[in-house]
């Protein structure tokens, strides 16, 4: 066994070693026990006297490591009839009598697995980054899985997956292949679960936990979130408020059927088992081939939910988001203002327009392209990537330049993964299309998927990106949408259609690979008619999502604050629309909580309108560096109160932003209370004022409004919210 190396900031892990020795009445010489540990957690494993290894504990990290052995005797909840209750990765058909981790027919047809620890190594990456791979195999036949966890240390992060593989005598296929099976104890488990629909994202449910399983899934194949999210939390004993209480926060980092079962078992213990969906997808794996999991992320906190999304932002800029660190471009998109009516004439005033509002880039959106079936609707063209001759005579590279003419950046809409039947590709390759022989076609918002498992539709799609950009290299924007399910999942040309939902994604990410490897670092917006496809696999390749095509504002106060959970602002492209009753200044307030951008008729905003976006798109320069890479605290819940209120803080804590909301429109609802702020320095003292103001009104908030952190963090400001100031921005800055 590779001895693990200190990780230098964690405990030591040679504890392990003396573990080995650890001999108490349950546990039999030579047991292996390996700690997972971060900045404040540890997962802890050990194997059982058939070698078989099971979590022993799950929480927050004890003083003395040694004590871990002794937490299981701590608990008389019955017997384990099993053996394998606790397993890192349950096996199915041995001992198992609950919901498998992996379930399998061997190359000689027989259905049995059971699992034993090999060995383990641990490989520091960085100083905060660790990877520990942990083999276990099977007794009787030659199959094996490796179990990976990649600890990051700092941001109490964990990412898991499983390599799957055997040198059997022919082909085994794998009905189950989760990514991670954890294991808690707790009491009483909370859930917190996500639904929607298209313009309904992320409508938050929360329930007891009872015992059997509860599974949260996608079978849709593509913009596979749509209905449910792959992301979800966990309480542990009571439900975790925003600064209190042990919570786990889960997703698979998957854009393709996701399958999470949250199983509470005879003994009132947790086992979450998290992976590929298997629905319609055994897999058959060939000897010395390697199945590799995708990768299930979580995070523990024990001080609320607020902590762990902090935790989760951080990991996500420093380690997974396309350039999570860098610049975005503030944009004006001309979905809304146009649709898809519009000719160079319109365009070369928008651009005008793009420059008048004060904002970095102007995006093209859908209706660009076709010529034989022009994309002037939903119902045709999507497939035929030429500048339609009607609308663009002089093609996309007079619009960059025109745009460079107009000191903005130019952007572009594509849909490159679908056909609308009535297009010259459908008519050229019908084989590229994801339908059934001998089935009616279905279709989701007029179009159907192209079959990404084929390598030719592969380059297809590559080809469309890569050749926008080799005609117009100064090109600075993607919005990369995806509107329609997979109905009818089958290929042309996939030797086994079971594994057509892998390979469609499979294929996804080869595209997407190429294009990175191509041209890294051009934003591109994952967007797909709402938030139905974000997850952290797809943002490795992009800079931004699109929550949900519901821009109402009011709406989008909810919709950010339980997206913001698990993604950070800069990730969340918002723009200001015409949805919704509220004033542009609201609209615009809510939009700036992420990546702000426009989709309005400029030249028809009213002077006083302009003035005020102008305005509010300077002050927004000035405070996004603290938006997207600041702490992000919730002060103050639209779901259970009047007002909504947001802190974005700066990590020195010396500069801030507070956007604060009325949410509810009864009579004389307000703020009307202080709302306590959070995370300032108690020894600093803070300057509040307000900003963004709407011409020729003033501020309520009088004097000079100077405060302690310790007062602003115990007793905490009143922004002032009620029906004639429905939103308030606040800018809180340290003073000497
Ligand atoms: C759905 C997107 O969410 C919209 O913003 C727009 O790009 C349309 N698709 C275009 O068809």
């Amino acid at each position: 066994m590779p001895k693990p190396r200190l990780n230098p900031r964690s405990l030591p892990y040679c504890f392990l070693l003396l573990f080995s020795a650890v001999i108490s009445s349950k546990i039999v010489a030579q047991s292996v026990t390996i700690p997972v540990e971060t900045q404040h957690n540890a997962i802890v494993f050990q194997t059982d006297k058939d070698q078989q290894l099971g979590t022993i504990y799950f929480g927050k990290k004890l003083s003395k490591a040694q004590e871990y052995t002794q937490v299981s005797a701590q608990y008389q909840q019955g017997s384990d009839f099993t053996g394998v209750l606790n397993s890192v990765y349950t096996p199915s058909g041995s001992t198992n009598l609950l919901e498998p981790a992996i379930t399998v027919t061997h190359a000689d047809g027989n259905n049995s697995l059971n699992l034993v620890y090999v060995n383990h190594e641990l490989k520091n990456i960085s100083n905060n980054v660790t990877l520990l791979n942990i083999s276990l195999k099977d007794p009787v036949y030659n199959f094996k899985v490796t179990l990976h966890y990649k600890i990051y240390f700092k941001e109490d992060v964990i990412e898991q997956w499983s390599t799957i593989n055997h040198t059997e005598k022919g082909n085994v296929v794998l009905h189950k292949y989760a990514s991670a099976n954890l294991y808690l104890k707790g009491g009483n488990f909370y859930l917190t679960q996500y639904h929607g629909d298209w313009a309904k994202e992320m409508q938050p449910e929360e329930s007891k936990l009872s015992h059997g399983i509860k599974t949260l899934d996608s079978k849709l194949g593509t913009r596979a979130d749509l209905f449910q999210p792959p992301v979800f939390m966990v309480s542990l004993n009571k439900l975790a408020s925003e600064d209190e209480g042990t919570v786990l926060f889960g997703s698979l980092a998957y854009s393709g059927n996701f399958r999470t079962d949250l199983e509470l078992d005879f003994q009132d213990n947790l086992r979450i088992i998290s992976g590929i969906n298997n629905y319609a997808s055994p897999y058959t794996l060939k000897p010395n081939e390697d199945f590799v999991t995708p990768v299930f992320l979580y995070t523990l906190s024990t001080k609320g939910k607020g902590l762990a999304s902090r935790n989760l932002h951080n990991w996500a800029r420093n380690y997974k988001l396309l350039d999570g660190k860098g610049n975005r471009l503030t944009l004006l998109n001309n979905w809304e203002a146009t649709y898809f009516d519009f000719n160079e004439q319109k365009l070369a005033g928008l651009l005008k327009d793009t420059k008048k509002l004060g904002v970095e880039l102007f995006l093209l959106d859908d209706g660009w392209f076709a010529n034989k079936y022009p994309r002037n609707g939903d119902v045709a063209g999507l497939g035929d990537w030429q500048e339609n001759k009607t609308k663009l005579p002089n093609g996309i590279s007079s619009l960059v330049k025109e745009a460079k003419q107009n000191q903005v950046k130019f952007g572009i809409w594509i849909e490159p993964e679908m056909v609308n039947p009535k297009s010259e590709l459908y008519e050229k390759h019908p084989e590229w299309v994801v339908k059934q022989p001998n089935r009616a076609e279905h279709y989701f918002r007029n179009q159907l998927i192209l079959d990404l498992t084929n390598p030719k539709v592969q380059d297809f799609v590559y080809g469309v990106v890569a050749d926008l950009f080799t005609k117009n290299p100064e090109l600075a924007y993607i919005k990369w949408d995806c509107n329609a399910v997979i109905y009818n999942a089958h290929s042309a040309t996939l030797k086994n259609q079971s594994h057509f939902y892998i390979e469609y994604v499979k294929g996804l990410y080869k595209v997407l690979e190429r294009i990175r490897t191509k041209y890294p670092k051009v934003p591109m917006m994952l967007c797909s008619g709402g938030g139905g496809r974000v997850d952290y696999a797809a943002l490795q390749y992009f800079t931004e999502f699109w929550p949900s095509d519901n821009t109402d504002p009011l709406e989008r106060i909810f919709m950010q604050w339980e997206y913001s959970y698990f993604y950070p602002a800069i990730a969340s492209a918002n723009h200001v629309t015409d949805w919704g009753k509220q004033p542009i200044k609201f609209r615009t307030d809510v939009a700036m909580m992420g990546k702000l951008g426009f989709d309005i008729v400029v030249s028809k905003l009213p002077e006083q309108d302009l003035k005020f976006c102008q305005e509010a798109i300077k002050n927004y320069n000035g405070l996004k560096t603290i938006i997207w890479k600041g702490d992000q605290y919730r002060l103050s819940d639209p779901g259970t109160s009047n007002t909504a209120s947001m802190l974005y803080l700066n990590e020195e804590k010396t500069s801030g932003v507070i956007f604060n909301y009325l949410v509810n429109n009864r009579y004389a609802a307000n703020s009307s209370l202080p709302i306590p702020l959070k995370g300032l320095d108690p020894e600093k003292q803070y300057k509040i004022q307000e900003i963004n103001l709407y011409p020729g009104t003033s501020s309520s908030l009088k004097g000079t409004q100077v405060f302690s952190g310790d007062f602003l963090n115990t007793v905490g400001f009143n922004p002032d919210v009620n029906s004639g100031r429905t939103s308030v921005v606040l800018k809180i800055e340290a003073v000497k």
